[in-house]
């Protein structure tokens, strides 16, 4: 079984989007894969009572407990490699991870980004698409690697900007469109796997 392990910091609607497709297109019948657990750096994450709902595997690896960015990175690559994954899907993975980690799982990991990359890549992405008047916003799918918010796109949707959208508007107009690309973007990756 090809296990893949799901990252959150919070909500974790995309990690729900996974779960849910995995489980309606039967990912276990036909493609060997089946999400084995969504690790946390935040204890409180919602995402984490609904993976567990899920009857999915939880882990918490907090941030705040550790001095250093590589002793963290070290700390949930541990709970990671637990699972022996065939896939790392960071979704909603709010920090920024070290080269050695990245390195670690190079070619299967993959990482979900609310704007049209190359364009917006860091924080604030609705507020500043629509600060520059972009008439188009969305989100990317890519690999990871240690440049942020870089590596080779696998998906991208894309979503018009209304004239009274707000930074949260556009977000949940965006966000839509994540739930469906990112399920779709992650078998075609373990379809090839
Ligand atoms: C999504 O917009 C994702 O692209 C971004 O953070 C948001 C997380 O939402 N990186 P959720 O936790 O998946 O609900």
């Amino acid at each position: 079984m090809k296990n893949i392990v799901i990252l959150i910091s919070g909500t974790g609607s995309n990690m729900a989007a996974i779960v849910r497709a995995a489980e309606q297109q039967r990912w276990a019948e036909r493609l060997g894969a089946r999400v084995a657990a969504v690790v946390s750096n935040r204890p409180g994450a919602r995402g984490l009572d609904t993976a567990q709902a899920a009857g999915i595997a939880t882990a918490v690896v907090d941030h705040k407990a550790h001095a250093s960015r590589d002793t963290f990175d070290a700390a949930l690559m541990q709970a990671i490699d637990a699972h022996q994954p065939a896939l790392v899907v960071l979704a909603g993975f709010m920090r920024i991870l070290t080269p050695g980690f990245v390195a670690h799982y190079e070619g299967r990991i993959v990482n979900i980004h609310p704007s049209l990359l190359p364009a917006f890549p860091g924080l604030h992405t609705h507020q500043r698409a629509l600060d520059e008047g972009c008439k188009l916003a969305g989100a990317t799918v890519h690999r990871v690697t240690a440049e942020l918010d870089h590596g080779e796109i696998l998906a991208q949707a894309a979503v018009p900007v209304l004239p009274d959208d707000t930074a949260d508007t556009l977000a949940a107009r965006v966000l839509t469109q994540e739930h469906l690309i990112y399920p779709r973007a992650v078998a075609e990756l373990l379809q090839k796997q």
